[in-house]
């Protein structure tokens, strides 16, 4: 498993569902990674072999993965797969599969046990819609997100947690710097166990408000949507 602790800053670009052969052979060819943080691009599961590097800052990451470990589950991949083509990250629990392809804590959380169980980092991602942001229950939500979705076995060495208000995903809309810096400490107070963990951030992160938001205390990285599509952008977010 990676060390996470090598790292001051991680920076996950998640694809969804974008990209082709020519897009991404431009990318990897413009992609500027540094020494001191650590790079994830997320691309669609069909290109996760696509980089061939041998920087060791770079990783091909994941963007979802079975909850089944194998057997007759056609059209699934398995946390077994991921770690045969020598993926060290995994998304887990987006909100955008919560919302269209029924994802729920339960699934998150054994999808997350078995990346770990198979040396991959998850990446468990939690969020507040704005009704519920509206409704003053953010704390509440997250509280439930992280308890359910987060496994025993997880630890500030073997898992990430990205905090993404739904309200703020592909938006333009992002929360106040204080805001953003509060959830991040409540975050990591919601138990003993997660205080070390590494909690990014993401929604409507851009080459703009990037570095004020990775420069917060409590925020570990960033986990960026729409400018990751950018290379140009990218390299100014992880420089
Ligand atoms: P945007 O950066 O486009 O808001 O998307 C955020 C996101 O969903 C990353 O996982």
């Amino acid at each position: 498993m990676i060390k996470l602790a090598n790292f001051s800053s991680i920076f996950i670009a998640n694809w969804k569902l974008n990209g082709n052969t020519e897009f991404i052979n431009e990318y990897y060819q413009k992609l500027l990674p540094n020494s001191k943080n650590c790079v994830v691009v997320c691309s669609p599961s069909i290109f996760l072999n696509k980089l061939k590097n041998n920087n060791k800052n770079l990783f091909s990451g994941a963007q979802d993965t079975s909850i089944y470990i194998e057997g007759a589950f056609t059209g699934e991949l398995s946390a077994k797969m991921l770690l045969d083509i020598n993926i060290k990250f995994c998304l887990v629990g987006h909100s955008e599969r919560r919302e269209y392809f029924n994802e729920t804590n339960e699934t998150v959380n054994i999808k997350s046990l078995n990346l770990i169980n198979n040396n991959i980092i998850p990446v468990i991602c939690i969020g507040e819609t704005l009704e519920q942001k509206e409704k003053k229950i953010t704390k509440d939500v997250l509280t439930k997100q992280i308890c359910e979705s987060v496994p025993d076995l997880s630890n500030f060495e073997n898992t990430l947690i990205a905090y993404e208000p739904i309200w703020a995903i592909g938006t333009g809309l992002t929360p106040s710097i204080q805001d953003i810096d509060e959830v991040h400490s409540f975050i990591k107070d919601i138990d003993i166990r997660f205080n070390k963990f590494k909690v990014l951030y993401g929604g409507s992160v851009k080459a703009s408000n990037s570095a004020e938001i990775n420069s917060l205390k409590n925020v570990d990285g960033c986990l960026v949507g729409g400018a990751s599509l950018k290379v140009e952008e990218f390299n100014k977010i992880i420089s």
